[in-house]
């Protein structure tokens, strides 16, 4: 037996999570996620009035490994979905609901909710490289000033653990990730999904609705392996504090989950890939990974955690 759990803030019994993005917003949905062997669940992102988002085609698979969604944070609201929230058992896995906001006060009221409501963590999705009609403008994640202000405003008014995600559509992501720290971040995810487009050379027109969005997969994976790995030697110099990682990008093996861990991550975040395997992915996963350690006699993700961190440390002397 080998013991997976782990913890980001709070603890988990493996470290397999729902990532926010493209599942994850009516409770139905959740309640399906919390029986797949999932560590934690991370909801789709809540705004503080229902969003329809934007207009379809919001999610297209444009070449093997390569997705591009637009879908502009369609949710309820905060009130139906906390109330729909309340009308099922408990789901008996952590639920980490994701706040989305157009400034630091809806950020603010959002995740107060949440936390009035029983919550422990939440997390700030600041990086949705389309929260506006047709991407104009630079995302809160893009820009440090407002980075810190949606931090720091929910700090103040809350008692809540914050995972922020991070952008990878910037030039220094560590800045960014400092940033995110001084304002009173406890854990950090990465990557959302990277500016993109595709155009449809027969009917020539953008394949979004939305014209841009966000590329994820597996074609991404190694880009976030490169950001991670960017914040991980980060913290291994103490350029920036060390606090729980959650690595997304394009996983979608065990391999890949061995992989993030050994750049130094504590939770693993699993999404577009549900398109490919549906829900018995976590499952296969961790079957895979157990086997995996068995195999390389460790008992624990902590026995190679940053190994690959530490090599290339040594290795950049
Ligand atoms: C979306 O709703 O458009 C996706 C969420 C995200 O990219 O953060």
């Amino acid at each position: 037996m080998v013991d997976l759990r782990v913890n980001i803030g709070i603890e988990l019994q493996n470290p397999l999570i729902l990532s926010s993005g493209i599942l994850g917003s009516s409770v139905g949905m959740l309640k399906r996620l919390a029986g797949t062997g999932a560590g934690a669940l991370i909801t789709k992102s809540i705004t503080e009035n229902p969003r329809v988002g934007h207009e379809n085609p919001t999610v297209i698979e444009v070449a093997p490994g390569i997705i591009l969604n637009a879908m502009g944070l369609p949710n309820p609201g905060v009130d139906l979905f906390l109330n729909e929230l309340e009308e099922e058992d408990e789901l008996k896995i952590p639920i980490i609901p994701s706040v989305a906001g157009y400034n630091e006060d809806e950020f603010g009221r959002v995740a107060a909710r949440f936390e009035d409501a029983g919550y422990e963590m939440v997390e700030l999705n600041i990086s949705c490289p389309h929260s506006t009609e047709f991407s104009t403008g630079k995302v809160i994640a893009q820009d440090t000033g407002r980075t810190s202000q949606v931090i720091s405003a929910v700090r103040e008014i809350t008692s809540l653990k914050l995972i922020v995600k991070l952008s990878p559509n910037v030039t220094d992501i560590v800045e960014f990730a400092e940033v995110a720290l001084d304002a009173g971040a406890d854990a950090l995810s990465l990557i959302n999904t990277l500016e993109a487009l595709e155009v449809d050379p027969f009917f020539e027109v953008p394949v979004l609705g939305n014209i841009f969005g966000g590329q994820s997969g597996e074609s991404v994976r190694c880009i976030a392996q490169r950001k991670i790995a960017d914040i991980a030697l980060a913290m291994h110099s103490d350029r920036i504090r060390n606090v729980p990682l959650i690595g997304i990008g394009g996983v979608r093996t065990p391999e890949d989950v061995f992989r993030f861990i050994l750049l130094g991550v504590d939770a693993v975040g699993i999404g577009s890939s549900i398109l490919y395997e549906d829900l018995a992915i976590f499952e296969n996963i961790l079957d895979g990974l157990e086997r995996m350690m068995v195999d390389k006699g460790y008992e624990s993700l902590d026995v190679f955690r940053g190994k690959a961190i530490l090599r290339i440390a040594e290795m950049m002397v």
